[in-house]
């Protein structure tokens, strides 16, 4: 059967009808588009994308005048329908997308995967008990800690002042501390029982004269401007309820030419990935720490919407990559010349 084409039309094409394409783009049966009917817009709207649609849906009344003034005949069969969502929401805002897909749910059938994986579900943003700090430490991240450790030590100087932000048990450092013994680490996190545990962990290791562990907010840094040679962080951007704040800070205490390397996991595009990516990677963790690893996934960012915090955030230069098949990365290299 052929599939029904669906074009949305906003203003900028940069927020809601972008949106709307991103959800509907994994609803089978439909081929969609998107477009704006601005002159500045991502993609503006032409004759052939409306002679192309099946379905038009558009936000406003203003946009459906404007099909109709001026691509009066290309839009004769046509179903033009507007939803009636005022330009007050970003791209994928959580509230534009339940919007929409209460909106479009009377007129195409949204697979319940479709739905949920759109999402963000918080957890809490300090993981602050005793408890929680022994597990997370009990937890085995050498694998990918260690891969961290190699591809940070790559971009940065070789001698470095270098900021680990939400260090946790301070495992990365560490394993820093190895491959590059002339940096000096400050470690900071938001949770005074991850910090007690890192600092047994940095005792053991006899990495005490290259880190120091300090019980600072990373939205909300004490350190000067330009201060720091290069900005690490591990998972840190999935417990933030806004990770823009935190980039500002990362963007300030960090040299012009200072090198930076932030990862994390990214939310996958349904419950079934998610649920066969807690089998693969944490199939031999218990009960609970299956369903931390569960909520992280679901409490991270997709790639567009890292794209868009980083660019809010006004850090440039990056280059931002699905790292792997849960992981994104956001680096930029130290740059001896600026
Ligand atoms: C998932 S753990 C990652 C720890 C470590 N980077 C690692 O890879 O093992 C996230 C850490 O970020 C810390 N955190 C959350 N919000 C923070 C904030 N605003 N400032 C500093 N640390 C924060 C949490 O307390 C937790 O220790």
């Amino acid at each position: 059967m052929d599939k029904i084409k669906i074009l949305f039309v906003c203003s900028r094409n940069k927020w809601r009808s972008l949106t709307a394409e991103k959800i509907c783009e994994k609803v089978s049966g439909y081929s969609v588009r998107s477009a704006g009917t601005e002159k500045a817009a991502r993609i503006r709207v032409t004759e052939g994308l409306v002679g192309w649609a099946d379905w038009i849906f558009v936000m406003e009344k203003k946009h459906s005048d404007r099909l109709r003034s001026k691509f009066p005949e290309s839009l004769e069969g046509k179903k033009l329908i507007c939803l009636q969502i005022p330009d007050n929401y970003q791209y994928m805002e959580p509230e534009l997308v339940e919007l929409l897909q209460a909106k479009l749910g009377s007129y195409m059938e949204m697979p319940i995967d479709v739905i949920n994986f759109m999402q963000r579900v918080l957890e809490s943003e300090v993981m602050d008990s005793l408890s929680e700090a022994i597990e997370y430490d009990s937890m085995d991240f050498t694998e990918v800690n260690s891969a961290f450790a190699r591809s940070a030590a790559a971009l940065g100087p070789v001698f470095g002042n270098v900021l680990d932000a939400g260090t946790g048990t301070a495992r990365i450092p560490i394993a820093l501390c190895a491959i590059r013994p002339q940096w000096k680490l400050t470690c900071i996190d938001l949770s005074a029982n991850m910090l007690k545990v890192a600092a047994q962990n940095v005792e053991s290791a006899d990495a005490r004269s290259q880190i120091s562990l300090e019980l600072i907010d990373a939205k909300e840094m004490p350190y000067p401007d330009n201060y720091f040679d290069m900005v690490i962080s591990n998972s840190i951007i999935h417990h933030l309820p806004d990770p823009v704040t935190f980039l500002q800070e990362v963007r300030r205490v960090l040299k012009p030419q200072g090198a930076i390397f932030v990862r994390d996991l990214f939310r996958p595009e349904t419950l079934e990935i998610r649920d066969n990516l807690v089998k693969l990677y944490a199939g031999d963790c218990n009960a609970h720490q299956q369903q931390l690893f569960s909520d992280s996934l679901q409490a991270a960012f997709t790639l567009d919407e890292i794209e868009t915090i980083v660019q809010n955030a006004g850090l440039a230069g990056l280059r931002i990559y699905e790292s792997s098949d849960r992981h994104w990365t956001a680096e930029r290299a130290w740059c001896e010349t600026l």
